[in-house]
């Protein structure tokens, strides 16, 4: 069945985190519109008020009183939120604010040495389970740094720059390839004194509070992917995408659409907060395959998972590399990707640090193993709108993570 009609998303998932955090610094009530309605930027929200960050959510906004940040009496849960864990951890060791950060089982396999050795290097005292949640913070001030990022971590970045508005000294952090950038926008726009120069950021610390704002979150376009793809795969469909964040750190899987074939086109341009929105349009057309390696990789890493989906269709061989850190995500999505591909008949090659994949092939419905990921639900639905036979999610709720209304969106463009 085509895809049709024109849909609007929640706010962007990273740019939501960022705006609660963000506010927490501020010397005013900042109001943040279409917030992501996901459960990770909820944990973040939660965290706050457990700090004392009291937030309100109504009528489809959310209303944070700035300029309280404190200790929290109980340990911050952060969920399946990697965003929440690392940029709070940053945040709050700037601020010398005691705390302990756990996670669900998902996040706290995931590595947190990252963010430990250069919050440590800048003088928190932090303990760990062996580099995993949960984290134990201890006060003490800290010191400005300059720190080449070993790995290309958005969020890696932001905690160290957290960090750096509260410590003493300027921080600079050096980038080898470039992460998404909403941090520095922001901070930039609220007035911190910080100033970008290719791949160098350099920061100053705050020397009064951040002015408060009122924010429209642009609509998030890692959701919005699912729905460009499902339009771009099954013949006969054009759909209008609303106000999506169009942003070149993040724009990775919308070149490689348009690369592949897929119409597409982006129309009324505005800006928001910092950050440019547009509508985007996207019709079905026949795929050819793309080749992604380093240092396309982090502008299209969360929606890897759906640009394979994509690749079973386009004609020719596609080969993702440099993509080992898909294996450190909500889960190992490398693994997740070519097992499910595989089971639903396509050739697919996993590889160390990616997967190659042939196409066009016809898929098969059959049971995915989605390993509670909410990326990995949401690209095989996509995946099984294109399937003979049904198939079946092994978890339908993991959707919740970052857009609860997903399927009820889904449901609305089926035609
Ligand atoms: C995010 C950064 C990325 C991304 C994640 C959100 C952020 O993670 O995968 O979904 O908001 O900074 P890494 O920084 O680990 O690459």
């Amino acid at each position: 069945m085509p895809v049709k009609g024109i849909l609007s998303f929640p706010g962007d998932k990273s740019i939501s985190h960022r705006a609660l955090m963000l506010a927490s610094l501020s010397n005013g009530v900042c109001t943040v519109r279409n917030l992501s309605t996901g459960a990770d930027v909820e944990s973040t929200r939660q965290c706050l008020l457990r700090c004392g960050v009291n937030s309100e959510r109504k009528d489809g906004k959310v209303v944070i009183k700035g300029g309280a940040l404190g200790t929290p009496e109980s340990p911050l849960q952060c969920g399946n939120s990697g965003t929440t864990a690392r940029l709070l951890t940053g945040l709050l060791a700037g601020k010398g604010i005691c705390s302990t950060l756990t996670g669900d089982s998902s996040l706290s396999k995931r590595p947190m040495r990252r963010i430990i050795d250069p919050l440590s290097t800048m003088g928190a005292l932090i303990n760990s389970e062996d580099g995993h949640l949960p984290i134990n913070l201890k006060s003490n001030s800290l010191t400005g740094i300059d720190y080449t990022l070993p790995v290309a971590s958005a969020q890696v970045k932001s905690a160290v720059l957290l960090a750096g508005l509260s410590a003493e000294g300027k921080t600079t952090v050096r980038e080898q390839t470039k992460s998404r950038d909403h941090t520095e926008i922001m901070l930039g726009h609220l007035g911190a004194d910080i100033s970008v120069s290719g791949s160098r950021i350099d920061l100053s610390p705050l020397t009064s509070p951040l002015r408060s704002f009122d924010l429209t979150v642009p609509a998030d376009p890692s959701t919005a992917a699912f729905f460009a793809a499902g339009a771009a795969l099954v013949p006969g469909s054009e759909i209008l995408l609303k106000r999506i964040l169009r942003n070149s750190t993040r724009s990775g899987f919308f070149d490689a659409l348009e690369k592949m074939g897929a119409g597409m086109e982006w129309l009324e341009e505005s800006d928001e907060g910092g950050e440019t929105t547009a509508d985007l349009r996207v019709w079905s057309a026949p795929l050819r395959s793309v080749s992604l390696s380093q240092p396309e990789i982090p502008g299209i890493i969360d929606e890897l998972p759906v640009l394979a989906v994509l690749a079973t269709q386009a004609e020719g061989i596609t080969e993702v590399r440099d993509a080992d850190e898909l294996r450190l995500k909500e889960s190992d999505r490398i693994a997740a990707i070519c097992s499910n591909l595989l089971r639903m008949g396509a050739d697919v090659t996993e590889l160390d640090d990616g997967f190659v994949i042939e196409g066009p092939t016809t898929l098969k419905g059959t049971r995915i193993d989605t390993y509670g990921d909410h990326r990995i639900a949401m690209a095989f639905t996509i995946a099984g709108l294109l399937a003979d036979g049904q198939t079946k999610l092994d978890d339908d709720l993991c959707v919740e993570v970052s857009c609860p209304e997903f399927n009820d969106l889904l449901g609305k463009v089926i035609k």
